[in-house]
């Protein structure tokens, strides 16, 4: 809910009253009848002031939720309707921001959900107090030591399925900010006999049943037990198994807790081990056996569960075995040994067995409260919270109901006294007057139990100190004669003698009167209980134990430190821890919470009228509420009362400006409020009786309905006029809507229709123009027609005419040639005969001669040399003129060609005519050669410095130089030589160094060899006489072959005193090398490389080079 400023009142909606104080009138059965009513309706909380009453609803309710938390939080507690939540945020915010310490008292009978309110409220201030990670770790521990009492301290019961049958006080302390520290707990007289022997319908402890079925296989081994509960003697059988209940879930959950908490593994092993001791402890049996004396003597029957539970503690078997059959006692320096009966026999068993499992019981919470404490000693804020058993009133009451009920007696008493001081308190702080308030005073009670002198719990020790024979009878005796007169004791004989006839007052029983109602205990078993004796030779058996835990829990075993006197008895110890629980809680502040079960059935939504009554009257609820009323029976501040009832008066309606307590005074003048029902705090109105107030809830309801009223009736006429108003807006839009729609569409008609008509009448303009036009063109088209076929007529006409005049000249003309020629004819005929024939003739031919001329004229070839075009002959007659003008022409051409040639270009010239005079038809390379000009020299040696040697060699104008292969003879191959020619020699040279290889005078040169085919290959054969001949005929081959040879040639001719040198064209030749002759031949087509000269040696005397065919 978000926090809007609405005030709420648990008045508001209420169901019956949620306060009881405002009964009316008040009679126990209105009360019951209030509590009957909320709780049919879910209201299990009702307020006594400001003690909550809780009904168990038996089912789970949504009324815990994180919701409900925030709900509760930080608001007042008449606020909302009651809740244990605003118990708790009202302890809580009293102690975090008045520093005022609490304690929250949980009181009811067995199965009212004590224990579930002291977790709720636990839950809720851990839920509104500090978060972070060290608070939430003790808020962890604190919210986890509930498991691990539970399992050890709870049972199931006829009355409740996981009954504490412990009484719980727990501290939780917290620093000045409120956020938890740490805790301290305390616990109450657990109810041990539980560990031996259970009612019919319970059950042991929670921890056995839990451990046989939630321990591992391996657990159980090694604590040497069996999972079925059968096994065992203390576990009863008829309710191992509870409904709604998991034992090995429930295991888990308690190894989590106690391990949340802080216990080590080894702890949590001791303590399982001491559990599986009891189980074991209960299973050892005796048997009597007969002594000289004739006395009989325990034995045990079967050793086995003895061997393994001494095996378990560590205990030496033998002196656990002594102990079970004798027993010693000292006295005055003396040790006597009696033996031991097999009733007392198990008297020891199982007195071990109650002590064993309720020390460490105890042990347990001490090692929680190690855990759980403050780790701080600074001053801290406590919240107690008490869970203990309420009053118990059954059929058979006995030692534990004695005990439980003083316990409540103590518990009633200081709420009275706290509760009147607190209204004490409130009156002077508010300034009125305080009226002695008639109430019971229980202290009378209490005193008769606890008095020192002369009380019940004091003659009980008494009796069990004393020597002689003391039994349970002559306690009672004793009571008889001490308590007799005491107003709230009863007994059949004791010296009151009004009690004589009472036949409801058996003889073996004592009757108190509590203040919740009188309750009969059975005195049998009150001596022994309040001893709870365990003989010392078990107690140093269990000391002498190799096992740690063991130690701890039997001190008053250790030999060195035996104290003969006897142990403080039950009585004694439970006297004085409620002393030192109620001087612990007068310190506080309290806080009541008191329990309620509906039935006995633990059935939800059922309501037993008879068990709620029994309930309320022993709670003292009636008393609660009238201590409460005693003086006022309601009270509020100024402000919350004037907000609440202000509509209830014109002048405080709807604002009051001035102080809230004078609207008050205002207020209740105007509603004429007799005086004496309401008095004036400092701060608060207090109201006398709960009836002023429901006048004026009564009046306020009604004042409500008509505001309501009055509220709605604006509200709707508010609500229905802006509804019109919003219509008409609605109507007027939609008109405009609308009319606007309309003109649209009549415009859109209109604009439609007149486009049609526009249309219609433009088709018929235009129609009427193209008629008009298309008559127009027609008229043009015809004008034009007329016109062409006029001027066509026109123009036939007179060409027509022209014809005719043309045809009439020719005809004139060719008339007139015919008569002119035939007056020629008829003027020459006679000579004509003669002579004309020949003239005609000849003046034709001369025509004809004419013509040619001219017309070769301008048809003549042009003057290239090598032009051989020449025009068609016309008349067969000129044929020989015809070739002979063309030879003339030729021989002309050639001159004029000749006349422009230099000298060079005449020896170039003379040089290719030479080259074809030696070659032309006979060697196939020559064609190839006649586009080439004969350069001569092609290595421009004198410009190369490398040759710079040859250079002194060649006195000579040097007339070719190129590059040549010389064949070698032996394979054929060539090699690059240069080759130099001059007038005088030529020279073959390195072309590399230019170092000359051989310089061959011309003359000695006889004849030159090539072949007919387009080769390069030619031998230089010298004289045989000569001086050079013994270097050998030189074979080479050279692509220029024709300028050389020719060159060669010219050279020789030129000079007069020598031959010319012969040039020997065939394919076959002989070359004589140094020493032998050796024949080259030509063969065409032999060539493997396709297009190249191939020379390859065939033997000593052959070389073959192979040409391509053409
Ligand atoms: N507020 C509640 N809402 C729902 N169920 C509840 C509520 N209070 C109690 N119960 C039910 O009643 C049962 C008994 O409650 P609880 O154990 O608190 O009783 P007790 O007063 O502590 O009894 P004992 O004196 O035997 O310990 C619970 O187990 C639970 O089922
Ligand atoms: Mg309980």
């Amino acid at each position: 809910m978000s926090k809007m400023e609405v005030k709420t009142s648990l008045l508001d909606n209420m169901i019956g009253v949620g306060d009881m104080v405002l009964l009316e009138p008040l009679s126990e059965e209105t009360l019951i009848d209030n509590l009957r009513k909320r709780f049919s309706h879910n209201e299990i909380y009702t307020y006594i002031g400001s003690v909550v009453i809780s009904m168990n609803p038996y089912r789970s309710l949504p009324i815990y939720t994180a919701d409900k938390v925030e709900e509760y939080r930080n608001r007042n507690f008449y606020e909302l309707s009651p809740h244990i939540y605003a118990l708790s945020d009202e302890a809580y915010r009293s102690l975090r921001d008045q520093d005022k310490d609490q304690c929250i008292l949980i009181t009811g009978e067995s199965g009212t959900g004590k224990t579930e309110a002291s977790k709720l409220v636990m839950s809720y201030v851990a839920a509104v107090c500090g978060k972070g990670q060290e608070v939430n770790k003790v808020k962890e521990q604190l919210l986890q030591s509930n498991p691990v009492l539970e399992a050890f301290g709870n049972a199931k019961t006829v009355r409740n399925d996981n009954s504490s049958r412990f009484g719980k006080y727990m501290d939780i302390e917290f620093d000045f900010k409120g956020d938890p520290l740490g805790g301290v707990i305390s616990n109450y007289l657990l109810e041990k006999s539980r560990v031996v022997k259970q009612p019919r319908g319970e059950r042991n402890f929670h921890i056995f049943y839990q451990l046989l079925s939630g321990a591992s296989e391996g657990m159980l081994k090694k604590l040497k037990l069996d999972q079925d509960f059968s096994k065992y003697n203390y576990l009863s059988l008829d309710s191992a198994t509870v409904n709604g209940l998991d034992d090995a879930a429930n295991f888990r959950t308690l190894r989590n807790a106690m391990q949340i908490v802080g216990f080590l593994e080894e702890e949590v092993h001791s303590v399982l081990e001491l559990v599986a001791a009891v189980l074991k402890l209960g299973n050892i049996e005796f048997k009597p056996e007969s002594r000289v004396n004739g006395f009989e003597e325990s034995r045990i029957k079967d050793k086995n569960d003895l061997k393994e539970m001494c095996e378990l503690l560590g205990i030496e078997q033998l002196v656990l075995e002594r102990a079970f059959s004798f027993r010693t006692v000292e006295a005055k320096m003396e040790k006597v040994s009696t033996t031991l009966n097999v009733a007392q026999a198990y008297y020891a068993r199982d007195a071990l067995a109650k002590n064993l499992y309720s020390r460490m019981f105890s042990w347990l919470v001490n090692r929680i409260n190690e855990s759980i404490k403050a780790k701080t000693t600074a001053r801290k804020k406590v919240m107690g919270v008490l869970d203990i058993y309420g009053f118990e009133i059954f059929e058979d009451n006995s030692f534990e109901q004695f005990i439980i009920n003083y316990c409540n007696e103590k518990l009633q008493q200081i709420f009275i006294e706290l509760t009147l001081c607190e209204e004490q308190e409130e009156y002077i702080r508010e300034g009125i007057e305080w009226t002695n308030i008639a109430y019971f005073n229980n202290a009378i009670i209490c005193d008769l139990i606890e008095n020192n002198q002369n009380g019940i719990l004091a003659m009980l020790d008494e009796e069990c100190l004393r020597p002689g024979t003391v039994t349970d009878e002559t306690f009672l005796d004793k009571l008889n004669i001490v308590c007799a007169e005491h107003q709230h004791f009863e007994s059949r004989l004791s010296k009151n003698s009004k009690f004589l006839t009472d036949h409801s007052l058996p003889h073996n029983c004592f009757r108190i009167q509590h203040y919740a109602g009188k309750v009969l205990y059975r005195v049998e078993g009150f001596v022994d209980k309040n001893n709870d004796l365990l003989y010392r030779d078990l107690s140093q058996a269990m000391y002498k134990a190799n096992h740690r835990l063991m130690k701890l829990l039997f001190p008053e075993g250790n030999p060195a430190k035996v104290n003969l006197k006897r142990p403080p008895t039950a009585g004694f110890q439970f006297k004085a821890s409620v002393g030192t629980l109620m001087r612990n809680l007068q310190t506080k502040n309290p806080n009541y919470i008191r329990c309620i079960k509906p039935n006995d059935k633990k059935a939800a939504r059922v309501f037993s009228e008879s068990l709620v009554s029994h309930q309320v009257r022993y709670l003292g609820l009636m008393e609660n509420v009238r201590v409460r009323r005693a003086g006022y029976a309601f009270r509020q501040a100024y402000e919350p009362c004037l907000e609440r009832y202000k509509m209830l008066c014109k002048p405080t309606w709807p604002h009051w400006k001035d102080l809230a307590r004078k609207g008050v005074e205002v207020l209740f003048k105007d509603l004429n409020i007799p005086e004496e029902e309401f008095s004036y705090g400092r701060s608060k109105i207090f109201i006398r009786n709960p009836r002023t107030l429901f006048f004026l809830e009564e009046r306020r309801r009604q004042c409500l309905e008509d505001l309501a009223t009055l509220i709605q009736k604006i509200y709707r006429g508010w609500k229905c006029r802006t509804h019109f108003l919003l219509l008409k807006k609605s109507q007027v839009v939609v008109a405009a809507w609308y009319r606007r729609y309309a003109q649209q569409q009549k415009y859109k008609k209109i604009k439609n229709s007149t486009i049609v008509v526009q249309s219609f009448i433009r088709g018929w303009k235009a129609r009427k123009i193209l008629r008009e036009l298309k008559y127009q063109k027609r008229c043009k088209q015809a004008a034009s027609t007329i016109a062409a076929y006029w001027h066509g007529m026109l123009a036939r006409r007179e060409l027509k005419r022209l014809k005719e005049e043309d045809r009439r000249k020719h005809a004139v003309a060719v008339i007139w040639a015919y008569w002119l020629g035939l007056k020629v004819r008829r003027e020459y005929r006679k000579f004509f005969r003669a002579n004309a024939g020949k003239k005609i003739y000849d003046f034709t031919i001369q025509k004809i001669i004419q013509k040619y001329f001219c017309d070769l004229k301008n048809t003549i070839p042009s003057m290239s040399p090598i032009d051989k075009s020449w025009p068609a002959r016309p008349f067969q007659f000129l044929e020989g003129t015809h070739q002979h003008l063309r030879r003339i022409f030729h021989l002309w051409r050639g001159k004029q060609y000749r006349s422009h040639f230099t000298e060079e270009k005449k020896a170039i010239y003379e040089e290719k005519l030479e080259a074809s005079k030696i070659f032309k038809d006979k060697k196939a390379l020559y064609p190839g050669s006649v586009g080439q000009p004969f350069k001569g020299d092609y290595l421009e040696i004198d410009k190369n410095p490398k040759y710079q040697k040859l250079n002194i060699v060649l006195d000579e104008k040097l007339l070719l130089a190129d590059v040549v292969n010389k064949v070698n003879r032996a394979n054929g191959k060539g090699a690059s030589r240069i080759f130099l020619l001059t007038k005088k020699n030529f020279v073959l040279a390195d072309q590399k160094s230019g170092q000359v290889k051989a310089s061959i005078p011309l003359p000695d040169l006889s004849s030159v060899s090539v072949s007919t085919h387009n080769d390069g290959f030619f031998a230089l054969k010298l004289k045989q006489a000569s001086a050079s001949a013994a270097k050998g005929d030189f074979l080479l081959s050279s692509d220029r072959l024709i300028e050389i040879i020719t060159k060669l040639h010219r050279t020789g001719a030129a000079s007069g005193d020598r031959e010319p040198i012969t040039i020997d064209i065939s394919d076959e030749f002989i070359v004589q090398f140094k020493q032998d002759k050796v024949c080259v031949k030509f063969i065409q087509g032999g060539s493997k490389n396709g297009n190249s000269v191939t020379c390859k040696r065939k033997n000593n005397r052959l070389l073959e080079v192979s040409v391509p065919s053409p």
